[in-house]
């Protein structure tokens, strides 16, 4: 017969496990901090967090179902739209539209924003802007792709329907922001303005778990993250950039999906840059899918994110739904760095 331990014998150090708390539980804990404690918002978010789960099961199953390829249709900024972009987007428009807290949805992949109708009885305040599937040119090479989200409160009356006001907002005004990684592991990272915490999903248990709290960009940074194979198509002011890194001995990290280069930026540091090229003038990214977001979330964790005309990304107000911005985002000393190259190189605009 096998000895057993008996509990009593273990102390409670070396008993104890860190508990663990998951998404949920963290968005319910912290609904107290929100200005608006009607629990909206909390309920948004955990939807958020369904419709994460939901792509992850997709996306890691991208392999074995014949979902992937291209769909012989192009997304309202004239890139290449994979099928999977497709799923996302469809399954983030149903869970957020059943949720009955939205009042309107702008997605990447859609040319305008979608009005969801009113539940009787039912305030929807919000109003939430996605890009299902950003990086979807790695999809069928197996490489990191994400999610990104934001939330704005409506400006327009709770009693009518959204408009196109409640969605072109500065992202200073943004309540929450947010991307999900599916990488070698599953993470969830948000804000609310509070703050930025990571959560990794426990597939044995199919929760985001707490992984990383109060996530800050350090302050080293040994790398950059730019398309150098834009190199020429550059101004001056970022080829001298560019040089530079390269005399520091920087090394050079581009994974080509957005989400997967910034968050390498959240935990080693270091900058990321899209700035102007031939091809796209105002740089390729979009100002309310992807910049304002994800400036949101790396200022929050203490990074500085501007565009290339040395503009605060979180103060630029949209004029439309799918403009597009240069960004300039990471570390402060390097993001202030650059702003010199900018300040000492670039002509006269
Ligand atoms: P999306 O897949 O949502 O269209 O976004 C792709 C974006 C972004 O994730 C990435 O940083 C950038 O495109 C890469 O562009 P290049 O291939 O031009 O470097
Ligand atoms: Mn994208
Ligand atoms: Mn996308």
């Amino acid at each position: 017969m096998g000895k057993g331990v008996s509990l009593q014998h273990l102390n409670h150090n070396e008993f104890s496990m860190k508990k663990i708390v998951t998404l949920d539980e963290f968005i319910i804990n912290s609904q107290t901090t929100y200005s608006d404690s009607t629990g909206q918002l909390t309920r948004l978010l955990r939807d958020l967090g369904i419709a994460a789960k939901i792509i992850n099961r997709e996306v890691n199953l991208a392999g074995l179902v014949n979902i992937i390829g291209v769909a012989n249709v192009e997304n309202q900024s004239g890139d290449e739209v994979k099928k999977l972009d497709i799923f996302a987007n469809e399954r983030m428009m149903e869970c957020l539209t059943m949720s009955g807290e939205v009042c309107g949805i702008a997605s990447e992949e859609l040319e305008d924003f979608v009005k969801v109708p009113k539940i009787p009885g039912k305030d929807s305040n919000y109003v939430v802007i996605i890009d299902p599937l950003d990086g979807s040119s790695n999809i069928d090479v197996n490489v990191s792709v994400g999610t990104i989200f934001s939330i704005f409160r409506r400006k327009s009356p709770a009693t009518g329907e959204c408009d196109i006001n409640d969605f072109l907002q500065k992202g200073s005004e943004l309540v929450a922001a947010g991307y999900v990684l599916y990488g070698t592991s599953t993470i969830l990272v948000y804000t609310t303005g509070e703050g930025v915490n990571g959560f990794t999903l426990d597939p044995s248990i199919g929760e985001f778990c707490l992984s990383h709290p109060n996530i800050k960009i350090p302050e080293r940074g040994n790398y950059y993250s730019v398309n150098q194979g834009y190199y020429l198509k550059f101004d001056l002011e970022m080829r001298r950039y560019i040089d530079h890194c390269s005399d520091l001995n920087l090394g050079l990290r581009y994974i080509g999906s957005m989400v997967s280069d910034i968050h390498r930026i959240m935990f080693h540091g270091g900058i990321f840059l899209y700035p102007s090229t031939r091809k796209y003038p105002k740089g390729k990214l979009r100002l309310l899918y992807e910049c304002a977001p994800i400036s949101m979330i790396v200022e929050q964790a203490g990074g500085a994110s501007m565009d290339c005309n040395l503009k605060r990304i979180l103060d630029l107000s949209p004029g439309s739904l799918h403009e597009r911005c240069t960004v300039v985002m990471g570390r402060p000393a390097m993001v202030k760095e650059m702003k010199e190259f900018i300040e000492k190189y670039s002509a006269p605009k």
